[in-house]
């Protein structure tokens, strides 16, 4: 079927009709909008790996909340912020460019009046016109300088929730989590009613990081919300849904597939989806462009998000019989497993053999860390749900030897 007309979009944020799932973390996100609404500041961390739907679940909540809570939203990508008069630029750079066309951002613009200055060959760019100073000062005071932005949006607009996203050069910064904690204590103890929800995005490792220079920065993030892969009906639901709006006939046994094949990774889901539509003809999806469709999105997959060495080291027969035995031995639900595990499975002397180096070659990838557990040893985990995923993908090759067990049990 013809790709411009797929509903799913690899590499591309997620629509609010398609967002699928994650209703327990969107509830939880929106406690705290309404909880910023009725009372102060608050702030939260949504946390998990690569291509989970991070972005995606703060951007949905943005927009419930700018159409139920009466918000005003902006989404900042802070991926190349360094420091903090970075971090306000961006943030009112997006607040603006996020208003633009909204009733209440009238009223913003107009405040910042000369000081926006329209940049780049078509003026869709903007840029602020202040000194470093002014944005050094709007850091200091942050929280308060949101509230003003907010109280100018008009008495229409309650609440101001700040999407900050990809803290990642932020995070190594010490000045960042002390400023973080310092604006929250401030808050708490002057009993301020700044209408402000902050929500950060990021890897878990980014927050780590910011406890380590600052211990008691982790207790400012409540929520703090890490994502999981869907569940096996959230996923079947994201195949199904697209499916049936388009008339696409396809079967439960095929929509099962999908969603096991997806391993409920978002990302992952997204190019299957796009390889089976791509595959399909005529408007049904049959058990074959299901198969065709996995392979083909785990190949593309694998290059985009994976370290090129992964992809291929996987050439070798060796390192695919090994996995493929690891794959039907370890369920796909098993992101740790020890070496005792995989020694007992049905290995060849010679995969035996290469499993040690298997092992190290991965090891020094970063496809899988050693996990520490007192004095036991040799206990591993994949470094990623994408890796176990695409680790069983690889292996099972569905196209010349289809792994039956699983296609088995997927015919409840
Ligand atoms: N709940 C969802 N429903 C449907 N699609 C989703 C959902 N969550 C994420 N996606 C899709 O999955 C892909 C990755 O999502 P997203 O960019 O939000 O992940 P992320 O965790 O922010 O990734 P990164 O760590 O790279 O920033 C996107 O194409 C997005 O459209
Ligand atoms: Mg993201």
């Amino acid at each position: 079927m013809n790709p411009d007309s797929s509903p799913f979009t690899p590499g591309r944020p997620v629509s609010a009709e398609s967002f699928t799932g994650r209703t327990k973390q969107v509830e939880e996100l929106l406690t705290m909008v309404r909880l910023a609404r009725k009372k102060r500041l608050q702030v939260g961390w949504v946390s998990g790996e690569r291509g989970i739907g991070k972005s995606s679940l703060a951007a949905f909540v943005g927009s419930l909340a700018e159409r139920d809570e009466k918000a005003v939203v902006a989404h900042v990508h802070l991926g190349g912020a360094r420091n903090l008069e970075d971090l306000v630029r961006e943030t009112y750079v997006q607040i603006l460019k996020d208003t633009e066309t909204r009733s209440w951002g009238k009223a913003i613009w107009k405040a910042f009046g000369e000081r926006v200055e329209r940049v780049g060959l078509w003026g869709v760019d903007i840029q602020l016109k202040a000194t470093p100073d002014d944005f050094s000062a709007a850091a200091s005071m942050f929280a308060d300088t949101l509230s003003h932005t907010l109280k100018t949006a008009g008495k229409d607009r309650k609440v101001l929730v700040l999407i900050l996203d990809d803290i990642n050069g932020l995070a190594d910064n010490p000045a960042f989590s002390h400023w973080l904690k310092k604006m929250v204590d401030g808050e708490v103890t002057s009993r301020k009613e700044n209408h402000v929800c902050l929500i950060f995005a990021g890897f878990d490792e980014r927050r780590c990081a910011m406890m380590k220079l600052n211990p008691s920065v982790g207790r400012v993030f409540q929520p703090f919300i890490d994502i999981k892969p869907w569940k096996s009906e959230e996923s079947e639901d994201f195949f199904r849904r697209p499916f049936e709006k388009h008339h696409v006939a396809i079967g439960d046994r095929e929509i099962r597939f999908l969603a096991h094949y997806s391993g409920g990774l978002p990302v992952v889901a997204h190019e299957i989806g796009h390889a089976v539509w791509e595959i399909a003809k005529d408007h049904k999806v049959g058990s074959l462009a299901v198969k065709q469709g996995v392979l083909k999105a785990t190949d593309r997959f694998g290059r985009r998000m994976l370290h090129s060495g992964i992809v291929e080291a996987l050439h070798s027969e060796q390192y695919r019989s090994i996995l493929r035995k690891t794959a039907e031995g370890l369920p796909l639900s098993t992101i740790e497993f020890s070496k005792e595990q995989l020694q007992s499975l049905a290995f060849t002397g010679d995969e035996k053999t290469s499993l040690n180096s298997f092992l190290r070659h991965m090891g020094k990838l970063g496809a899988i860390v050693p996990v520490f557990m007192g004095d036991k040893r040799g206990v591993y985990r994949f470094a990623t749900w994408m890796h176990r995923l695409y680790f069983f993908l690889a292996a099972t090759d569905l196209a010349r030897k289809p792994n039956r067990k699983v296609e088995q049990s997927l015919i409840r």
